[in-house]
C-alpha cells in the first residue's frame, strides 16, 4: 500500500488530486489482487489506471509548461517511457500463460515508480508553484 504523506505534495492542487486518485486506485488494485479477484476485474482496474495515468500525464505536462518548470522535459520523457512499460506489462498480464505472481510484481513496480517519480521529478513543481 502507498500511504499519502505531505512529502508527496507538489503544492499544485490539480496535480496532487490526480496523484491521490492514482494512489487510491493502486491500493484498490492491491486489495483486489490479495482477494484473488478474477482476471477480468483485475484487467479492468489496470486498464482504468493506464487511462487515468495518461490523462493525468497530459494535465501535469501542460501545468509544468505553464509554470516553466525546470523538470518539464525530464517529466515528459519519463511519462513516455512509463506508458511504454505499462503497455508491455499489460500485454504480459493478458497473455494466457501469464505467470502466477506477475500481477503482484507489476503492482509493486508501479507503486515504486510513482513514488519515486513524484519525489524526484514532479517535485520540481513545488518551487514553481510557490513562486507564482
Ligand atoms: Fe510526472
Amino acid at each position: 500500500m502507498i500511504t499519502w504523506s505531505p512529502e508527496l505534495a507538489t503544492g499544485v492542487p490539480e496535480v496532487d488530486h490526480d496523484h491521490l486518485v492514482l494512489i487510491d486506485n493502486l491500493n484498490r488494485l492491491e486489495t483486489a489482487l490479495k482477494e484473488r479477484a478474477g482476471a477480468e476485474h483485475i484487467n479492468g482496474m489496470v486498464a482504468f489506471l493506464e487511462r487515468y495515468a495518461q490523462q493525468h500525464f497530459a494535465r501535469e505536462e501542460s501545468c509544468m509548461n505553464r509554470l516553466n518548470c525546470p523538470t518539464a522535459a525530464a517529466n515528459k520523457a519519463a511519462h513516455a517511457k512509463f506508458i511504454q512499460t505499462c503497455a508491455e506489462a499489460r500485454k504480459k498480464l493478458e497473455s494466457p500463460d501469464a505467470a502466477a505472481g506477475l500481477a503482484f510484481k507489476i503492482h509493486t513496480d508501479l507503486c515504486a515508480w510513482i513514488r519515486e517519480h513524484i519525489l524526484k521529478i514532479d517535485m520540481g513543481l513545488r518551487q514553481c508553484a510557490k513562486s507564482q
